[in-house]
C-alpha cells in the first residue's frame, strides 16, 4: 500500500537544539555575515577535522574562492573527477579555465590515480602543466588520497579535495579535506549537517585571513571602501552559522545512523546489488547508501515506480561529467568506469531520521518492484 508520508533521499535532520540557537541569534541581533556564531561554528568544525576553516555560503563558493586564491587564469587546465556533481566543475569555468575529466576506479568509485598520473605526465610533456587537481570523495567514500597526494607532490601540483559529501569520513583516522593544500565541505540541505545552504573552505592558518578577505569583497585596510583585488560575497550568514552550530553538535550520531542504514541495506539487498566495501583504513560517513546491480536492471523504471507507487525517492548515481551536455567538449580520459557506475547504480534513502520501519518499507517496496521488472 502506498504510504502517504514521503521518504526522501536525504532530507535535513534536526536534533532539537536548532530553535534555541536560532532564537539566541535573533536576540543578539547579529543578523549579518559577522557575528559570534560564525567563530563558534568554525571552531567546532576545526575541532572535528583538525584544520582551519572559513564558513561560506556554499560548497560551490568555497571552491570558487580556492581557485581564486591559487590564481587560476583563463585557459589553465584543472584535472578533476569525472563522476561527481556538477558543482565540482562549474567553478573551474567561472574562472575561464578548462576541466580535464578523469575516470573513476572500482575500489572507491573516485578518481583513478593511475590515469591521473598518466595524464599529468602527458600534459607536462606537451608543456601544459595542470594548475591543480580536484579529487572528490564521492558519497562519503575516501578516494585513494595518499596515493593521489604523493602524485601531486611529485609533480608539484596543487591538490584540492572536494569533501562536500564527506564530513565525518576519514582516511587512517585523518579527516578528508585535510590532505591537500585545500579542501572544502558543503552544508546544503541534503548533507550530513545542514545550514540550509552553506559550506566551508579548509586551508592553512596563514591563508585564512586572505580567504576571509576574498569572501567579503576584498576590502583593503582603510576607513573608506578601498579595493585592490577582485573579491566575492561568499561569506556564510551568522544566522545560518547558528543552525550549523546546532547541527554539528551530534555529528557522531549522524554518521553512526548513516552507517547503520547502509549496513541494513547491505544485509537485505545484498542479493541484488554490490555495496562498496571500505578498504583497510578507509572510513566512510556513508552519506548516501548506493548499490551497484550485478545484472542489468531498468533503473529508471524502478526509480519511477518507487516514486509513484510507494512515495519513495531514489536517484541514479551522479551522471558523469563527460556525458553532460554542458561538458561534452571537455577532454576526458578513461575507460568507461564512471559510465558503468552511472548505468548500473542506485542511491537509496539515507536520511539520518530514517526510522527502522521506514527503511523496512523501502526494502520491501524495492524487492517487490524489482521482482516485477
Ligand atoms: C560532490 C559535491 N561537490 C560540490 C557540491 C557543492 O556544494 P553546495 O551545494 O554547497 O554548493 C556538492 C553538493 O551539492 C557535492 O555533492
Amino acid at each position: 500500500m502506498k504510504q502517504t508520508k514521503r521518504i526522501y533521499l536525504s532530507p535535513p535532520y534536526q536534533n532539537g537544539t536548532e530553535q534555541e540557537l536560532l532564537n539566541r541569534v535573533l536576540q543578539n541581533n547579529w543578523l549579518s555575515t559577522v557575528g559570534p556564531e560564525l567563530k563558534l561554528f568554525e571552531d567546532s568544525i576545526k575541532s572535528i577535522i583538525g584544520q582551519e576553516v572559513l564558513a561560506v555560503n556554499s560548497g560551490t563558493s568555497a571552491l570558487h574562492l580556492i581557485l581564486s586564491q591559487i590564481g587560476v587564469n583563463p585557459g589553465d587546465e584543472i584535472l578533476v573527477s569525472d563522476l561527481t556533481f556538477v558543482a565540482s566543475i562549474n567553478p573551474i569555468r567561472y574562472m575561464g579555465a578548462e576541466p580535464v575529466l578523469i575516470d573513476s576506479e572500482r575500489l572507491t568509485w573516485n578518481i583513478n590515480p593511475d590515469i591521473l598520473e598518466d595524464v599529468i605526465l602527458r600534459r607536462i610533456e606537451t608543456g601544459k602543466k595542470p594548475k591543480a587537481v580536484i579529487v572528490v570523495h564521492l558519497y562519503g567514500m575516501p578516494a585513494q588520497i595518499e596515493k593521489i597526494h604523493s602524485i601531486c607532490e611529485k609533480y608539484q601540483i596543487t591538490l584540492i579535495e572536494d569533501a562536500a559529501e564527506a564530513l565525518g569520513s576519514t582516511y587512517y583516522k585523518k579527516a578528508l579535506g585535510t590532505f591537500g593544500e585545500y579542501g572544502f565541505l558543503s552544508f546544503n540541505g541534503n548533507k550530513t549537517i545542514t545550514t540550509s545552504g552553506g559550506g566551508a573552505v579548509i586551508c592553512s592558518k596563514k591563508e585564512l585571513d586572505h580567504f576571509l578577505k576574498l569572501a567579503t569583497q576584498s576590502k583593503d585596510e582603510a576607513l573608506h571602501y578601498e579595493h585592490s583585488e577582485l573579491g566575492y560575497n561568499h561569506r556564510l550568514s551568522n544566522v545560518l552559522a547558528a543552525l550549523g552550530l546546532a547541527q554539528i553538535s551530534d555529528l557522531d550520531h549522524r554518521v553512526k545512523r548513516k552507517r547503520e542504514i547502509f549496513e541494513n541495506y547491505q544485509n537485505h539487498l545484498g542479493d541484488y546489488m554490490d555495496f562498496l566495501e571500505e578498504p583497510d583504513g578507509y572510513f566512510s560517513s556513508r552519506w548516501l547508501s548506493c548499490g551497484l546491480f550485478r545484472v542489468p536492471v531498468q533503473i529508471n523504471a524502478l526509480i519511477r515506480k518507487l516514486d509513484q507507487e510507494c512515495n519513495i525517492e531514489c536517484r541514479p548515481i551522479w551522471k558523469p561529467m563527460h556525458l553532460q551536455p554542458l561538458y561534452k567538449e571537455a577532454t576526458f580520459f578513461g575507460s568507461g568506469v564512471s559510465k558503468d557506475l552511472f548505468n548500473n547504480g542506485i542511491c537509496l534513502p539515507s536520511g539520518v531520521g530514517l526510522t527502522l520501519p521506514d527503511q523496512e518499507y523501502v526494502i520491501d517496496s524495492f524487492k517487490r518492484i524489482i521482482e516485477r521488472l
